[in-house]
């Protein structure tokens, strides 16, 4: 068998008897320890910017369930913060920011370059995990892909459908074209300063990437992450690349080959079976778990598992789920699924 972290040889496209395994959110306010930490930081931009506290957090599921995977603590948004939104989370209600819509607004954002400034404490994080993983562990670092930030910029918060952002398309493309491309140029200085700090492998949420239909698709989802797999490695050239087009039913097929990505995470909502004859063929493919079946456990947890495991057992997988675990998602059924993909 191969030599070195699990994680990453299954990123290179090595099949393995037992896929690594990791999760989505697995760090959250479903563990007691992150409610605990989360209360000593007092808020939750203040637990990102808190480098000891964030790295407590980074390493708690970790420690607690045996993960082959770290994901940095931090937040998709905090790019938009970095850029000069004023970011902050109304408490059971999600984000908001001061909305950045107009051509006035984006021509007041912060050139790329600047945005370490406020973002030192993520890189800070990444190095104390760094220093402080267990070996065989692998360091996940991540961004949000840019049309997924720009829907929550151009609205100042989450939206239903995206309405904002897509009104915006179609009223003044030329517009979302240069926060697309403010953002993607953002979004390689911060990933590669993350990978400078140590992170081994960058994942790029694009969670809205399904409500773009047809060429809005390759122009809002494709083209910026591809513009980013190659800039960061231009510049990493070992540097593994995770995309996650979530809600791009049939368009995950060839999504690794026009992106370059080197591992393609799927929702929930892709059949495995589909996945593995249209996915899997051109790499690594990860997930895809529904994070509800974490919340009764039992045999859906058990079935579900068992058949995306059979599904992907022919091809380099990583375990994970379609979309991040829930407040309401049990430990104890988290530790059922790390056995249960081990083998158990
Ligand atoms: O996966 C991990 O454990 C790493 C940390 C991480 C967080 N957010 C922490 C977080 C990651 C990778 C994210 C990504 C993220 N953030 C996405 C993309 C993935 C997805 O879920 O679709 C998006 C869209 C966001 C924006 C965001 N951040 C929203 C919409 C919310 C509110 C929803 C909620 O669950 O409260 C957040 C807050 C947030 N980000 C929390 C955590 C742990 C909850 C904050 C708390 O402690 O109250």
């Amino acid at each position: 068998m191969g030599e070195g972290k699990r994680l990453l040889r299954a990123l290179a496209g090595e099949v393995q008897r037992v896929p690594p395994v990791w999760l989505m959110r697995q760090a959250g306010r479903y563990l007691p320890e992150y409610r605990a930490t989360r209360a000593r930081a007092g808020d939750f931009l203040s637990l990102c910017y808190t480098p000891d506290l964030a790295a407590e957090v980074t390493m708690q599921p970790v420690r607690r369930f045996g993960l082959d995977g770290a994901i940095l603590f931090a937040d998709i948004l905090l790019v938009a913060q970095a850029l000069g939104a004023r970011l902050w989370f109304a408490e059971g209600e999600g984000p908001r920011l001061s909305p950045v819509a107009t051509a006035a607004d984006i021509a007041r954002l912060r050139p790329a370059a600047d945005i370490h400034d406020t973002l030192a404490p993520v890189y800070a994080t990444v190095g104390r995990v760094a220093r402080d993983l267990p070996p065989g562990v692998a360091l996940i670092g991540f961004a949000g892909a840019p049309w997924t930030v720009a829907t929550y910029m151009i609205a100042g918060r989450g939206t239903p459908g995206q309405g904002p952002a897509h009104a915006l398309k179609r009223a003044e493309p030329a517009l979302l074209d240069r926060l697309i491309e403010r953002l993607a140029e953002a979004t390689v200085e911060y990933l590669a300063a993350q990978a400078g700090a140590g992170a081994e492998v960058v994942m790029l949420f694009d969670s809205w990437a399904g409500s773009l239909a047809g060429a809005d698709f390759d122009r809002y989802a494709v083209a910026p992450v591809r513009a980013i797999v190659a800039a960061l490695k231009a510049r990493f050239p070992g540097l593994p690349v995770i995309a996650f087009p979530r809600g791009a039913g049939p368009r995950h097929a060839g999504f690794s080959r026009t992106t370059g990505a080197d591992c393609i995470s799927l929702d929930q909502g892709v059949d495995p079976l589909w996945a593995a004859a249209h996915v899997q063929t051109d790499g690594c493919v990860q997930g895809n778990l529904d994070p509800a079946l974490l919340v009764a456990g039992g045999a859906p947890l058990e079935l579900a598992t068992r058949a995306i495991l059979a599904a992907f057992a022919g091809g380099p997988h990583v375990f994970n789920l379609g979309h991040g675990l829930t407040p309401e998602a049990r430990p104890e059924h988290v530790a059922e699924l790390v056995a249960l993909v081990r083998g158990g």
